[in-house]
């Protein structure tokens, strides 16, 4: 971004000026929520706006004694936007917690925001490992790719395949789940036959999968953003690669609980690991699914349960600082313990990053619906990312 001297003088003195702020007097604590509503993540933006919602609409919207306001801004997943609205909600709104963030790129452009304001940005989207080394102020909710694909890895490598081929979105998250996937599945004895990628915006699926069913792999394993398992699943399904033998292994991105009951007989039997399904069976999850979809007729999925716990941690901070922002604020979010409709979760005091539970998942079809069945899981796992 270009952005002339004197504004950029502008923006240094607002920000300086801006942790005043966070003691401001009055008795509201707004937290500026930046989404894609618009654009190819817009279904990010909805799950998480709805499961915000949900989150006041049960806790009600006092925290710490002051009200809290979320105020939401659509950046259509650009970078760019996100950072001028993360700007203009520090210096005009003078909100105490930046949140949100749908992809890696807009969580990037914001983190020297975070840091240069001492504001607390919670990450309840973007999933990238080195996210949370940008700033010493972000904290995240969701997950991370690696996370996320050494389960699946491992599983593949004693289940069986042997030669596999991965299929990645051409940036960070991608990045990360083909690095992961390869090391760990060739760790365990696996072969990779080919690594193979897609652009984030506007992937053509075709050339790829002819190039797949071409290497005849055992298995492909597939990360694609929330979004994109839909198409992605026709055409693998049109190109007949379940029938030519190949398996489908993937992250649980994939088979997205927002699009999965509309995937049809292809997404069937296909593995897949996660942190969150619909189909989680627990008491804290069926409350919380019910609720969900009793308010808006559609399903949660991993991004609405990222926007939930988020809202969770902000609240639990604001009544131990007693409203208090800035540092205060950050400080009482590390440590954080609680039972998420996932399962139970650690906000990692060092890392700023989640310690969370990853399942193993089939996809199959119970009471007439598709969803991701739950059948192993690896406790507490850490961010592998963060463990070099
Ligand atoms: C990211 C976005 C997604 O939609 C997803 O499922 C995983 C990661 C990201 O940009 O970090």
């Amino acid at each position: 971004m270009n952005i002339p001297k004197r504004h950029l003088l502008a923006w240094a003195i607002a920000l300086a000026v801006a942790p005043w702020a966070h003691a401001q007097s009055d008795n509201t604590v707004k937290i500026g929520l930046i989404l894609p509503m618009t654009g190819q993540q817009a279904s990010t933006g909805r799950q998480i706006e709805a499961a915000v919602k949900l989150w006041q609409a049960q806790n009600g919207t006092k925290a710490g004694g002051k009200t809290v306001e979320v105020i939401i801004k659509d950046d259509a997943a650009v970078p760019d936007t996100t950072r001028r609205l993360a700007q203009e909600l520090v210096v005009n709104d003078k909100v105490a917690v930046l949140a949100g963030f749908g992809i890696t790129p807009a969580a990037m452009a914001t983190a020297p925001i975070a840091t240069q304001s001492k504001t607390p940005m919670i990450v309840m989207a973007a999933a990238t490992s080195a996210i949370t080394e940008a700033s010493p102020f972000i904290v995240r909710t969701s997950f991370t790719l690696p996370q996320a694909t050494v389960p699946i890895a491992e599983w593949a490598a004693k289940n069986g395949i042997k030669k596999a081929v991965s299929l990645v979105a051409d940036y960070g998250p991608g990045f990360d789940a083909e690095k992961y996937f390869d090391s760990q599945f060739r760790l365990n004895g696996g072969q990779m036959l080919d690594k193979l990628r897609t652009p984030l915006r506007g992937p053509d699926f075709a050339p790829v999968l002819q190039k797949v069913r071409d290497l005849s792999p055992d298995a492909l394993f597939v990360f694609l953003p929330s979004g994109q398992g839909a198409q992605f699943m026709k055409q693998f399904g049109e190109r007949g690669l379940d029938k030519a033998g190949i398996r489908l292994i993937a992250t649980g991105d994939v088979t997205d609980d927002d699009q999965l009951n509309d995937m049809g007989d292809v997404a069937l039997g296909v593995v897949n690991s996660h942190h969150y399904s619909a189909a989680h069976p627990s008491a804290v999850n069926k409350k919380f699914v019910d609720a969900f979809q009793a308010a808006n007729k559609f399903r949660p999925n991993f991004m609405a349960v990222g926007g939930y716990d988020g809202m969770r941690v902000i609240y639990n901070a604001l009544n131990a600082t007693k409203g208090q922002g800035g540092e205060a604020l950050l400080n009482a979010m590390k440590g954080q313990l609680f039972e998420s409709p996932r399962g139970q979760v650690l906000i990692d005091a060092q890392t700023r990053d989640i310690v969370q539970d990853v399942y193993i998942r089939k996809v199959e079809r119970v009471n007439g619906q598709l969803w991701n069945v739950e059948f192993d899981v690896q406790k507490a796992v850490k961010d592998p990312g963060k463990l070099k």
